[in-house]
């Protein structure tokens, strides 16, 4: 669109709408439905796997950050889920998202919130929604009226700024009880058993190649194990902190599992 639009010095000048873009076709490309591969060999588990078990646990109010084009809504038709709210920032995957959420039958639940994750922005949106007072502009004001049920977080922790600060402003978010859906790659846990150095090495080199950069401000290397932890430390930690690491040889290895918030 940039380039579109006849702006000759678009690419110079609107650097970050041009990445926006750019991610936004890119992500499409990712998550286009492949042609059936001739089952010679049975499947790998891949990062896929991991998501159905823990999106399983979706109820009540669900916030579901960085949907992208909806790959995940199709794991979100429990009745027991009651409405969700989709925080994603790039426009380009809007009418992929609208489309999915209409083909699995949850467009009068799904909601598009066209925004980042980050308080600034999200409060907002949620409050144009009328699902927060208007004029809410801090997640302390939501001590006590808690919002969500669920918060799905899948593969976007990697990508949002300020990961702590947002992580904890996540958790303010959340019902007391609620649930945390977590899938997410995360920096190699190398200096464990279930990690790998050579793994971790590459994680660094792929980020001085400059990762973040081209896929969407992606960070390899956040510890966000250690982040979602810590999110719980003012209330004396989670009821509940169940994550189990996965594809540890691999520069994409992965946590996933539910936190619950201790109950009030
Ligand atoms: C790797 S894609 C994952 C999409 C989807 N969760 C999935 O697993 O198929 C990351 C998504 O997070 C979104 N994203 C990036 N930064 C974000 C932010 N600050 N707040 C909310 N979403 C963000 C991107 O636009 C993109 O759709």
């Amino acid at each position: 669109m940039v380039f579109k639009r006849g702006q000759i010095l678009g690419p110079l000048l609107q650097t970050g709408k041009l990445r926006d873009e750019a991610f936004g076709r890119f992500w499409i490309e990712c998550t286009a439905p492949q042609p059936e591969a001739e089952a010679a060999t049975p499947p790998q588990k891949t990062s896929a796997d991991l998501i159905p078990p823990v999106l399983a646990h979706a109820s009540g109010t669900v916030l579901d950050i960085g949907p992208g084009t909806g790959t995940q809504m199709p794991l979100l038709r429990s009745p027991a889920i009651k409405a969700i709210f989709g925080a994603e920032p790039c426009l380009g995957l809007h009418a992929d998202l609208r489309a999915c959420a209409e083909k699995e039958g949850l467009s009068d639940k799904y909601n598009i919130l066209p925004c980042s994750v980050v308080a600034s922005e999200l409060l907002p949106a949620l409050a144009k929604e009328g699902v927060i007072p208007a004029g809410t502009d801090s997640v302390d004001q939501l001590a006590g009226k808690e919002v969500f049920d669920s918060i799905i977080c899948v593969r976007v922790l990697c990508s949002v700024p300020n990961p702590e600060k947002t992580i904890r402003e996540l958790y303010s978010m959340l019902k007391p009880g609620g649930k945390m859906l977590v899938t997410e790659h995360v920096v190699n846990p190398w200096r464990t058993t279930k990690g790998s150095i050579l793994a971790r090495f590459m994680q660094g080199l792929y980020q001085l190649l400059g990762w973040s950069w081209f896929v969407g401000d992606c960070c390899l290397t956040r510890d966000t194990e250690s982040m979602l932890k810590k999110a719980a430390d003012a209330d004396g930690g989670w009821e509940i902190f169940n994550l189990e690491s996965s594809f540890g040889r691999s520069p994409l290895s992965y946590i996933s599992g539910v936190l619950i918030k201790k109950s009030a």
